[in-house]
């Protein structure tokens, strides 16, 4: 009678038991995921759908960066939660402009795993962006902590007509020695000194594309407002002058070796 109650403990006991263990933690691992995406708009909704068809696999279910290929990346795609973003026209502290978001899909982040998706319907863009908004929900609701100070610097840059003059390129370049080759190096290969010690690789200047955009203007913002949460610093302090000074330098560096 002993074994008959073993097996009878296992068979109406146990086994159920072990069964909705298993039930339960299954559920119990999607609640937050669920309530995030309960109330969405339609638009967040159709934004999900490009999200899990396009960038899931990098940037993770959760939109924390925390995915089986970011393991391998030495860039990591961003925490969406956090709402700090890199690559942006706007300075230290603020959120990107919908128009940076678009540029980001558009030209990818050349030198890093970031595609492009210009082939993508802007539309599909358009929601994505919604929906990766949804990771930071109460940021984004709340808006620019100071609408003053976060406009997009893209709103006032003018080329000055002599861009590119060797005038502008020797005043680039002594601006470059003094400011950039600790990280950079001295032919601005990615090679400085202080190259090796720091969390993401100094880029390659020389090389004829530029992560931020194809324009002399995009290179230009990287210098006025920096990358947020890189170790490229913003050098807003120089004259506009000396930092379009130093773009013609690098467009210089750039024609070099093409
Ligand atoms: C092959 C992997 C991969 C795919 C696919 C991918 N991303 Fe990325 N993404 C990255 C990485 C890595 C970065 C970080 C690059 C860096 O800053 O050096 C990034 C950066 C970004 C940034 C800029 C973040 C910042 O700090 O400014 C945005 C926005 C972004 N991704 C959105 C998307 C969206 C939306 C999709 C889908 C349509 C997508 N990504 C698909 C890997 C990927
Ligand atoms: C403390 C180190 C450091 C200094 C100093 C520094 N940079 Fe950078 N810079 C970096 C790093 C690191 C990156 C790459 C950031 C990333 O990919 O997230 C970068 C990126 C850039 C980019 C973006 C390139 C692209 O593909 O869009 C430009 C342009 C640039 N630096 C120019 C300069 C210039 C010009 C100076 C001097 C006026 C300078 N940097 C000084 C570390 C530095």
């Amino acid at each position: 009678m002993g074994e008959n109650t073993a097996i009878r403990w296992v068979l109406f006991f146990f086994f159920p038991a072990l069964f909705l263990y298993g039930l339960l933690h299954i559920y119990s691992s999607k609640p937050a995921q669920a309530k995030r995406t309960a109330n969405l708009t339609a638009e967040e909704e159709a934004g999900r759908k490009v999200y899990n068809k396009f960038c899931v696999g990098c940037h993770g279910v959760n939109g924390d960066g925390q995915s089986e290929a970011a393991k391998f990346f030495k860039d990591k795609p961003p925490n969406f939660h956090t709402a700090v973003f890199r690559w942006k026209s706007t300075p230290e502290g603020c959120l990107p402009t919908d128009e940076d978001l678009m540029h980001v899909l558009n030209w990818g982040l050349l030198q890093t795993p970031m595609p492009s998706f210009k082939l993508v319907p802007e539309i599909q863009k358009k929601a994505v962006i919604a929906y990766i908004k949804t990771f930071a929900k109460e940021k984004w609701e709340k808006g620019q902590p100071d609408p003053e100070k976060c406009q997009s610097v893209y709103k006032n840059i003018k080329k000055p007509k002599d861009f590119g003059s060797p005038e502008l390129v020797a005043r680039g370049k002594e601006l470059y020695a003094q400011n950039c080759t600790a990280c950079h190096g001295e032919q601005g290969m990615g090679d400085g000194p202080l190259a090796m010690s720091l969390p993401v690789p100094p880029t390659d200047l020389t090389y004829p594309v530029r992560a931020a955009g194809p324009k002399p203007e995009d290179t230009f913002r990287v210098l006025t407002v920096g990358l947020e949460g890189s170790p490229m610093p913003a050098f807003g302090h120089l004259s506009e002058r000396d930092r379009w000074a130093l773009v013609s330098y690098i467009a210089y560096l750039m024609n070099k070796n093409k």
